[in-house]
């Protein structure tokens, strides 16, 4: 059995105060779920005081982003330790940072060890664009994400590493995959390419997310399927009533 994960991505929004006024509302609107990880990914200038507000909750914390370097000159860049003392998760790879920052495969694979080294969870994001996916080359695509990131990355149980298979056409855009078609590639490209790099009993292990405008209205139908274990929310999840209702469409 795979614990679901239900993330938010916050991207670029909230301040601190603001984060702290999410916080306040999810919790007082969620009945806290066992078998459901709440995870939210804030700015990094959120991280602390979040850390301090959500002691005795079970949500937890992850960055968007990091660092392959422990330390050293690297000017505006966040650390994989630094990122520890507040954090379980930390997504990489995310569409935008390898559209916008122009990330490469090579990087996400040095910034995946990283990671594991410092014993935080990647969440590791793949997807395809939409000529990608009008041409038929999604599966193409997708194998050469993960295999590029995650060749040599140390992943012993399967636990400490999440996929996020996040269509780009998908993401902000109102347009989701269908759950059926999102199961179907997660069951025929992604967890065979695990199974190859991993082993088939670590790949059954690993939480893959589905993420590209989930939202409270659309997330069950992606929570029935077999192979989804859970979302990687954006814009829905900036909302805590909207986010609270993804949550507890877990089924
Ligand atoms: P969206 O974003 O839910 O706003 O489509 C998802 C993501 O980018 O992780």
């Amino acid at each position: 059995m795979r614990t679901p994960i239900i993330a938010a991505n916050w991207k670029l929004n909230k301040t601190e105060a603001q984060a702290l006024d999410f916080v306040e509302k999810f919790t007082q609107l969620s009945h806290p779920r066992t078998g459901v990880e709440v995870l939210i990914c804030p700015p990094f200038t959120a991280l602390s005081a979040l850390n301090k507000a959500l002691v005795g909750t079970n949500i937890t914390l992850g960055g968007q982003n990091m660092y392959c370097e422990q330390e050293g000159a690297f000017t505006g860049e966040v650390s994989p330790s630094m990122l520890k003392e507040f954090c379980k998760y930390v997504i990489l790879g995310h569409s935008e940072r390898r559209t916008i920052f122009k990330e490469s495969n090579h990087l996400l694979n040095k910034k995946l060890a990283a990671a594991l080294q410092a014993d935080l969870s990647p969440v590791f994001c793949v997807g395809e664009n939409l000529e990608e996916n009008k041409t038929g080359a999604a599966a193409e695509v997708i194998s050469t994400q993960l295999r590029a990131g995650l060749v040599g990355v140390p992943v012993n149980t399967g636990s400490e590493l999440v996929i996020a298979y996040e269509p780009i056409w998908a993401i902000g855009t109102g347009l989701s995959s269908s759950p059926e078609s999102a199961n179907t590639l997660i069951r025929n490209v992604i967890r065979p390419i695990l199974a190859g790099l991993f082993g088939r009993h670590i790949a059954d292990k690993i939480r893959v997310l589905y993420g590209g405008s989930v939202k409270a209205s659309n997330a069950e139908s992606f929570f029935r399927q077999e192979e989804i274990d859970g979302a990687l929310v954006g814009g829905a999840s900036l909302d805590p009533a909207e986010f609270n209702k993804i949550v507890q469409a877990v089924i």
